[in-house]
C-alpha cells in the first residue's frame, strides 16, 4: 500500500468533502429547486432573420395566460416591433411569457428586471427563456453584454398591467 502522510491525509478528505458539497448543490440545485440555464433552440443565419420567425418580432399570445416575445438584438437596441428610446410592450398580470431571441450582429444581453432572466443573444443562435409575470410594474429590459458604444443606451421595458 501506498503511504499517504497524516496530514496529506486529511487535505484529502477535506477537498472530498468540499468537492461533495458541491456536486451535491448542483444536483439540488437541478432536481429540488429546478434551475433551468437558458437553452439555445436552435441556429439561425443573422443575414436572413427576414425569411424566419423572425420577420415580424414582437407579441403574439399563444393560450390563456400565454404569451411569446420575439426578440432581435442589434447595436443598439431591442427590437420586437415598438419605437422609441425605450421600446415598452405591455402584457397583462399571470401570463408565462416565452421570450425568444437571437441578434443580428454582435454579442448582445438580455436581463429582466426583478425577474429570473439572464441570457445572451447572440448571431446565429436562438436562446429561448421562460418566465412568470406575476407582479404588476414595469421592468426593464437591459442589455448586459458590452456591445460597443451605445450598450449603455440599449434599454427596453416590458409593462406587467393589472
Ligand atoms: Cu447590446 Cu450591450
Amino acid at each position: 500500500m501506498i503511504h499517504i502522510d497524516r496530514l496529506e491525509r486529511y487535505w484529502l478528505i477535506a477537498v472530498g468533502i468540499v468537492f461533495g458539497g458541491f456536486a451535491a448543490a448542483l444536483v439540488a440545485s437541478v432536481l429540488i429547486f429546478g434551475v433551468r440555464l437558458p437553452s439555445p433552440v436552435g441556429r439561425i443565419d443573422p443575414q436572413k432573420l427576414d425569411q424566419t420567425e423572425f420577420a415580424t418580432p414582437g407579441l403574439t399570445q399563444t393560450g390563456a395566460n400565454a404569451y411569446t416575445l420575439r426578440v432581435i438584438a442589434q447595436m443598439w437596441r431591442f427590437d420586437f416591433g415598438v419605437k422609441g428610446a425605450m421600446p415598452t410592450v405591455q402584457i397583462p398580470v399571470d401570463t408565462k411569457l416565452t421570450i425568444i431571441a437571437t441578434s443580428l450582429d454582435v454579442t448582445h444581453g438580455f436581463y429582466l428586471e426583478n425577474h429570473d432572466v439572464n441570457v445572451m443573444m447572440l448571431p446565429g443562435q436562438i436562446s429561448q427563456v421562460e418566465v412568470m409575470l406575476d407582479r404588476p410594474g414595469t421592468y426593464h429590459i437591459i442589455c448586459h453584454e458590452y456591445c460597443g458604444p451605445g450598450h449603455q443606451g440599449m434599454i427596453a421595458a416590458i409593462e406587467v398591467t393589472d
